[in-house]
């Protein structure tokens, strides 16, 4: 059992949980987002993104601090936390970025993790290989076995106080992730950054993304903590959290602010084509589109900065507001509709409805049916397993209307799409207290149609009538032929 990491709340795949970081005396509840910290280029300082952002973590490099004769031996001799100026938690990482980008570094993983630690960093990290996505499966393994032995390795190390990562890769060979996962689970080290998915995110390859956290999150326990490494939009947190990242990382923030991009959840603008701000944080409500536009540089990137900032943690406080009130796959459903490669994201994850619902409470605030991607949900294909386990008298009527017609049915159940049938007495719990609009889609009747059928073939000997109000006829013909079925809207 890790001891770091306490879950609070859970809905789908999302959770709350408080992450315990003994060397910075503090926990951070998660999710949480680490603004990343580039002492060469620092646009907000670390003391305001804890003091007006409340930002509990931040993020750097330590292989920058380690390559700079300037800031190496500041680091050493003040510790990382007077340097940077932040009381909060500081998480480091190891260079592997530059790896990933230039192709070399100078440091061991044992090098820099005493350096991390010497600096007073409160996570640090390994060196692992960052694998591109779409390499081949030769290259994926070799570089998977190299990332391993250095987490070994780090597992050796003695680290002290500081949390130490084990980062996740395998690219976009899923049974690579899943098994790299596993391993890194069964290592002694703390936090579990998802690695390499940076590529993924600039493509908006939200698919992509939902399929590597699915496989990670497969070989992980549930009390392991997960960072997505390199994840900072705003739009993709949700979707993000709900398959089961509790940890974010932006840089995001500051690199959209230096070319004039203005974050929102439902995608980045430029500031040059809005006139109008859609943001109520202090930036937006005092300067407006014009008076940010006509900033002098500095403080445009600043202010820039600051309001992809607020729009960020906005995020993450409703997420986790969604998350307490049972209602965090209405917020990824409203976000999915916000670009196609998001809803491509969201209909994966739906993908992965039977292992989201292993982690979804029973019971949660009312499920409301915003879209037919919605029948697809881990809520729907839970109440179809049940419907297997139910007792069903010999004869029984499944209706949207009235009751049975005649006395040839034992009992008449209720049918209400995406569900399907339930007895009467189970209307009153959840998920059926479900918010369904009056007019359905196809989708729904189909995933009624499956809850019809799943409850037909568990009950061999019984017999079933169905009333419907006007299913297509393919829907009809995916029943058991032995369904004897009227359309209330034509025949009564
Ligand atoms: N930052 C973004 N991606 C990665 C990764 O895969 N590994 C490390 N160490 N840092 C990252
Ligand atoms: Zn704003």
């Amino acid at each position: 059992m890790r001891e770091c990491f306490e879950l609070r709340d859970v809905d789908a795949g999302g959770r709350i949980g408080s992450l315990s970081i003994p060397r910075a005396g503090r926990s951070v509840e998660t999710p949480a987002l680490l603004p990343v910290i580039n002492p060469h280029l620092e646009t907000i300082s670390p003391r305001r993104l804890h003091e007006e952002f409340g930002a509990e973590a931040i993020i750097t490099n330590a292989y920058i601090f380690h390559g700079s004769e300037d800031f190496r031996e500041r680091a050493l001799a003040e510790g990382l936390h007077d340097v940077l100026d932040f009381p909060g938690a500081i998480v480091t990482d190891s260079g592997s970025f530059q790896l990933a980008e230039y192709g070399e570094i100078d440091v061991t993983t044992e090098e820099i993790l005493a350096f991390q630690r010497e600096i007073g960093s409160d996570v640090g990290t390994p060196v692992d290989i960052p694998t591109p996505p779409d390499v081949s499966r030769e290259r994926a393994e070799s570089e998977l076995a190299t990332t391993q032995e250095r987490l070994e390795l780090a597992e050796s190390v003695d680290t002290g106080e500081m949390l130490v990562t084990a980062p996740i890769q395998g690219s976009t060979h899923w049974d690579l992730r899943e098994a790299a996962a596993a391993h890194a689970d069964g290592t002694d080290l703390d936090v579990f950054p998802i690695g390499a998915v940076v590529p993924l995110l600039n493509e908006y390859r939200y698919a992509d993304v939902v399929d590597v956290v699915a496989a990670a999150k497969r070989g992980l326990g549930a009390d392991a903590p997960v960072h997505l490494f390199g994840a900072g939009h705003p739009m993709m947190f949700a979707l993000a959290v709900a398959m089961g990242c509790d940890l974010f990382d932006s840089a995001a923030y500051a690199i959209y602010a230096r070319d004039d991009r203005y974050l929102t959840v439902r995608g980045t603008r430029h500031l040059e084509d809005l006139d109008h701000l859609p943001c109520p944080c202090p930036v937006c409500t005092e300067h407006g589109a014009a008076g940010l536009r006509s900033l002098p540089d500095g403080p445009r990137e600043t202010a820039l900065a600051a309001h992809n900032l607020h729009v960020s943690f906005a995020e993450i406080r409703r997420i986790k507001a969604a998350i307490r009130a049972g209602n965090l796959l209405e917020l990824v459903e409203e976000r999915a509709r916000c670009h196609p490669a998001m809803l491509d994201g969201y209909r994966t994850l739906l993908d992965h409805a039977d292992q989201l619902e292993r982690t979804d409470p029973a019971s949660k605030g009312t499920f409301f049916y915003a879209s037919h991607e919605s029948a697809r949900r881990p809520e729907v294909r839970r109440h179809h397993a049940r419907l297997a386990r139910l007792d069903v008298p010999d004869a029984v009527f499944l209706t949207e209307g009235p009751d049975a017609p005649t006395d040839e049915y034992a009992e008449s159940w209720r049918v209400v799409p995406p569900f399907g049938p339930f007895p009467r007495a189970l209307s009153k719990t959840y998920p059926l207290t479900a918010e369904v609009p009056e007019r359905t889609d196809r989708a729904s009747i189909r995933a009624a149609a499956r809850g019809v059928s799943a409850l037909v073939e568990a009950n061999p000997e019984a017999d079933f009538g169905l009333g419907h109000r006007g299913w297509p006829p393919d829907a009809l013909a995916a029943l058991p032929a032995r369904v004897e079925s009227v359309d209330l809207t034509t025949d009564g």
